[in-house]
């Protein structure tokens, strides 16, 4: 059982851009971070938003970028200055890990590190106790709505027995049915996209994410 507070945050990834503030507005109630996924056509194979976008966003909720981006550190600056109170690199995509997390909190962000479903939990090892977040990937990045993998929760463990007061995400899949399970491996800030936006009613899809404790 997990007795942390269980923190939500909305991927904008299928938001309507269109009206993104009054969208994101709606959403603010019941959001405890706002997911900003950042694709770049190359480390994965769609392209999304980049810095202008994130600097057009107006609310008080906290903005967690997560950069699926080669190269991170070149970005780094510029994200904060849009407005980015997380940062969220992939291990994969980084070519010096720690120094770039050392970047990412000298810009004045918090530090997170993402790693994909593949990817073992030792390629991070080293840099864990420099992290405010961690974030295992429960579907290859690139697309929202995909199928949630259970063979990732190992790593949740893991992590969780070793650093008991870390926040560790969860991202790709989040439902009713997958939260729960995300949950009751030491997960304790749970991504999801197209469960909630797809919902018509945010207040509940957010309170059956929180449910079966
Ligand atoms: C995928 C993104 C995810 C995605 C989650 O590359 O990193 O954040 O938006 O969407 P769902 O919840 O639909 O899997
Ligand atoms: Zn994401």
């Amino acid at each position: 059982m997990n007795k942390t507070r269980i923190k939500i945050t909305p991927s904008i990834l299928g938001i309507d851009y269109g009206r993104m503030n009054e969208h994101l507005a709606e959403l603010a109630p019941f959001s405890d971070m706002f997911h900003v996924d950042v694709m770049d056509g190359n480390f994965v194979p769609n392209l999304t938003i980049g810095m202008p976008i994130v600097s057009c966003i107006k609310t008080d909720v906290p903005l967690d970028c997560h950069l699926m981006i080669r190269n991170p550190h070149r970005y780094v600056e510029q994200f904060v200055e849009a407005g980015a109170d997380s940062i969220t690199i992939h291990a994969e995509a980084s070519l010096h890990l720690a120094p770039d997390v050392e970047k990412i909190k000298k810009a004045g962000a918090k530090a997170c590190v993402a790693i994909n479903p593949e990817t073992p939990v030792e390629k991070i090892a080293a840099v864990l106790p420099m992290l405010d977040m961690v974030l295992v990937m429960s579907i290859n990045p690139g697309f929202g709505g995909q199928k949630f993998m259970p063979e990732v929760l190992e790593k949740v463990r893991w992590i969780r027995e070793h650093y008991p007061n870390l926040d560790i995400q969860i991202d790709g899949g989040i439902n009713d049915e997958t939260a729960p399970l995300a949950i009751e491996a030491g997960a304790n800030v749970l991504v999801s996209g197209s469960y909630i936006l797809k919902s018509r009613d945010y207040e509940g899809a957010v309170a059956s994410l929180k449910k079966n404790r």
